[in-house]
């Protein structure tokens, strides 16, 4: 993606956000100097968690067809995970635009609760894993949404509306897009690791590679290593 693109996104995706009353914390305005200098002195934990904007074409380079906003608000550690108490948790606020895929994955460690936050319809395509770890074509599967059992056929369609909410656990693989509308959604995690916590059905990368054609408005998670060297 051309970093132009992505400062759109930013702009575009902040608007959205706050249409819907939701504003980001402080550290989503910081200019990279800013979060530079800062992330040296008092805010280390932001690079830590891995905290901030996270604009994915999951490296395909065709963001409006396949794609995601996220930003992540907080994230516990894999220290506590391992002590098994502790700050376990994560947040994130995402983005899934009409007819824009987040493709087939599941997750290891994560559990997450997806919620839709407001806007069009959020369609989830859900199948089980095999022993393996493989998609499951056959077997039905079933997941809480809101404190109810929901059983359906493999890769059938599960539809969000505004206010509704499924918890996915670890194995449950997962597709999701947003239907008669843009979809702001909440997830409430397990600790996040995206570096090591996505499977993908298909081969795919997890963060898009970014071209250079202007300065960036702010830096995505995947820019740290980078940029804050
Ligand atoms: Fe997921």
């Amino acid at each position: 993606m051309k970093r132009s693109e992505v400062n759109a996104i930013i702009r575009e995706s902040d608007k959205f956000i706050r249409s819907f009353g939701y504003v980001m914390p402080p550290f989503a305005y910081w200019s990279p100097e800013e979060l530079k200098t800062r992330t040296s002195s008092d805010s280390k934990a932001i690079l830590d968690a891995r905290l901030g904007w996270d604009i994915t074409d999951y490296g395909q380079g065709k963001f409006d067809e396949l794609g995601l906003f996220l930003f992540t608000t907080r994230n516990g550690n894999q220290e506590d995970l391992k002590k098994g108490g502790g700050m376990l948790y994560a947040e994130k606020i995402m983005i899934s635009r009409e007819k824009q895929l987040s493709p087939m994955h599941r997750h290891i460690v994560k559990a997450e609760d997806i919620i839709n936050r407001g806007g069009g319809t959020l369609v989830l395509e859900l199948f089980n894993s095999n022993a393996d770890g493989s998609v499951d074509e056959k077997t039905d599967v079933e997941v809480a949404t809101d404190g109810r059992i929901v059983r359906q056929k493999a890769g059938g369609l599960l539809k969000l509306q505004p206010g509704e909410s499924v918890t996915l656990l670890p194995g449950n693989w997962h597709a999701f897009w947003g239907e008669g509308g843009d979809v702001l959604i909440g997830e409430v995690s397990t600790v996040n690791d995206d570096l090591t916590d996505n499977i993908f059905r298909e081969p795919i990368g997890r963060f898009s590679s970014i071209e250079e054609d202007e300065a960036p408005v702010h830096l995505l998670v995947s820019d740290y290593d980078k940029w804050l060297a």
